[in-house]
């Protein structure tokens, strides 16, 4: 495979985690709104929070005090940061740019207004059916994700198209993670990986600016994509690296050097 151009942030006065996998894969452990690209991006894959005062684990999904901590975002807050993932997303992407935007249902209505209103062009809004939901008695049980494609420029944009007869609504399964720590809510590599084979080619930088496990980094890792992903709690550190098989740590150059990152 050619090169591929190394990946590179601007420097910034908080002494920020940097986990640099090599040259062209990078997590920052920050809040995405303070990072500043050196470069724009292909594509922006985010799988935000959904403002539903999700705790990640214990009492929701019954399991037992295991899953690793979990930023959530307070419901009354929802409509400012999903404005800021929005508009931070659409200036760091190229002109050519699509960015992938999961939602839940509940705050869907606010996300699609905003979606608009930064000015981005929905090219699709997908469905992710899972194989089990949350058990409920007197509603039935949410058991989908809606998935929308965002573009920039609906003349200009990537569309590696999957199948000939490539339909909206996708069946796949989670995976179930029998005796091991999680981030709470991970999603499948395959989900992530229809979504980035569609909308990048190999050498794109794909960024993901809220990151969680690493689920987005292991699948351009696979796939030859560059990427950035940026993760508020750092605790989840430990199930990035092993999620990505590794051992690495290394604190931001600019500690040691000033030089590009941190
Ligand atoms: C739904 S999870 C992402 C799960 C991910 N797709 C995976 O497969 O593991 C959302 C993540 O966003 C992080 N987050 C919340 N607010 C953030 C912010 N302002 N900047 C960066 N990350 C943030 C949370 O800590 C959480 O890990």
């Amino acid at each position: 495979m050619k090169m591929m151009r190394k990946i590179t942030v601007r420097n910034s006065k908080n002494t920020r985690r940097v986990l640099e996998i090599d040259d062209t894969h990078m997590v920052i452990f920050d809040d995405f709104r303070n990072v500043k690209l050196n470069e724009k991006a292909d594509l922006v894959f985010a799988d935000p929070p959904f403002g539903i005062n999700f705790k990640g684990n214990l009492q929701t999904y019954h399991r037992k005090p295991d899953a690793l901590s979990y930023v959530e975002v307070p419901k009354e807050e929802y409509p400012d940061f999903i404005r800021s993932l929005l508009e931070w997303s659409y200036n760091i992407l190229k002109d050519s740019g699509s960015m992938w935007l999961l939602s839940g249902w509940n705050n869907l209505r606010v996300v699609l207004d905003t979606v608009e209103d930064v000015g981005f062009i929905q090219l699709n809004h997908c469905i992710w059916k899972y194989q089990f939901g949350v058990f409920t008695r007197r509603r039935f049980t949410t058991s989908h994700y809606h998935l929308l494609l965002l573009v920039k420029d609906e003349d200009n944009y990537t569309f590696n198209k999957p199948e000939h007869y490539a339909e909206d609504v996708w069946y796949i399964k989670r995976p179930y993670h029998h005796g091991e720590k999680t981030a709470g809510n991970e999603l499948p590599d395959e989900l992530v990986e229809k979504c980035i084979r569609t909308s990048s080619n190999k050498g794109d930088l794909v960024v993901d600016p809220v990151l969680g496990s690493g689920t987005t980094m292991r699948v351009c890792l696979k796939l030859d994509r560059r990427c950035i992903g940026i993760e508020i709690n750092p605790e989840l550190e430990k199930r990035i690296k092993q999620k990505l098989g590794l051992d690495l740590f290394r604190k931001p150059k600019n500690q040691s050097s000033g030089d590009s990152h941190g």
